[in-house]
């Protein structure tokens, strides 16, 4: 089933009458990485996990491709900021997502090798999960997610406990998701990762999506004032550390 564009109007979301987003509109084309970057609390996260179906809206919707249908019941992942691994090797964790595919299990180690080869974990793979570094974690976590090959990939803040090596090691990887034809939309605190991965920016604040433009147009033209402020508010930071 087609998924994209995915269209969202009107999304609301209002627990105990605590209004958290108050009318989000966006419109995801089929290709490419979009960033979301907003301030703590404009309701990031709440947007992605009701993305993934993971809470109701209280108000909205979502129509996903042309036919304006509901969430496909395969082909959305999402990868949290600290991911959650079972108590299994690294290869049983990578390959849980193709148990519901009827692979045998054979198919399944091969192809969990293959993918553990690709994020750097192969010689990982006979390890407890648990055991790995932060870093290692969210690697095997997207491996787990892209061997599924999802459509749509939701990634909330995958960098955000890293280190700048293991940081870089994500992006690549991200990257790499990408060009196998996979849709991204991910969260991030780091103005300087949103400008090396994003083809376009979402900006949300107060719970609503105030800007969707190009990386180009978001940093030199921000339309809105929230915009302006926000990227003030960090440039300072980002400028003292290149020019260190
Ligand atoms: N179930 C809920 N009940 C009440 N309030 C909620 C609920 N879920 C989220 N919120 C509130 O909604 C607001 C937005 O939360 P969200 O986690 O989406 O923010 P965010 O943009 O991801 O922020 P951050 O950058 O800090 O991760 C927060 O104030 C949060 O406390
Ligand atoms: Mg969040």
């Amino acid at each position: 089933m087609a998924i994209f564009p995915l269209q969202i109007s009107g999304l609301r979301y209002a627990p105990q009458g605590r209004e958290v987003l108050v009318g989000v509109d966006l419109e995801l084309g089929d290709d490419g990485i979009t960033l979301v970057l907003g301030p703590n609390g404009a309701g990031k996260s709440v947007l992605l996990r009701m993305i993934c179906g993971l809470i109701e809206p209280t108000a909205g919707t979502l129509a996903w491709g042309k036919a304006r249908g509901p969430r496909p019941e395969q082909g959305v992942m999402m990868v949290f900021q600290h991911p959650m691994m079972l108590r299994m090797s690294v290869l049983q964790n990578a390959t849980l997502g193709l148990k519901p595919l009827g692979l045998a299990a054979r198919e399944r180690g091969r192809l969990g090798v293959e993918m553990l080869e690709r994020v750097g974990l192969a010689d990982r793979a006979g390890e407890s999960a648990r055991r790995l570094s932060g870093g290692e974690q969210q690697r095997l976590a997207l491996a787990r997610a892209w061997l599924t090959k999802p459509r749509l990939l939701l990634l909330d803040e995958p960098t955000a406990s890293l280190d700048p090596s293991a940081s870089a090691a994500v992006e690549r990887i991200i990257r790499e998701i990408r060009t196998d034809g996979t849709r991204i939309l991910m969260v991030t605190h780091n103005l300087g990762q949103a400008t090396r991965l994003a083809d376009d920016i979402v900006f949300m604040s107060g719970g609503r999506v105030c800007e969707h433009t190009s990386v180009r147009a978001f940093f030199s033209r921000p339309r809105s004032d929230e915009a302006r402020l926000f990227i003030q508010g960090e440039l300072p930071w980002r400028m003292r550390f290149q020019g260190a």
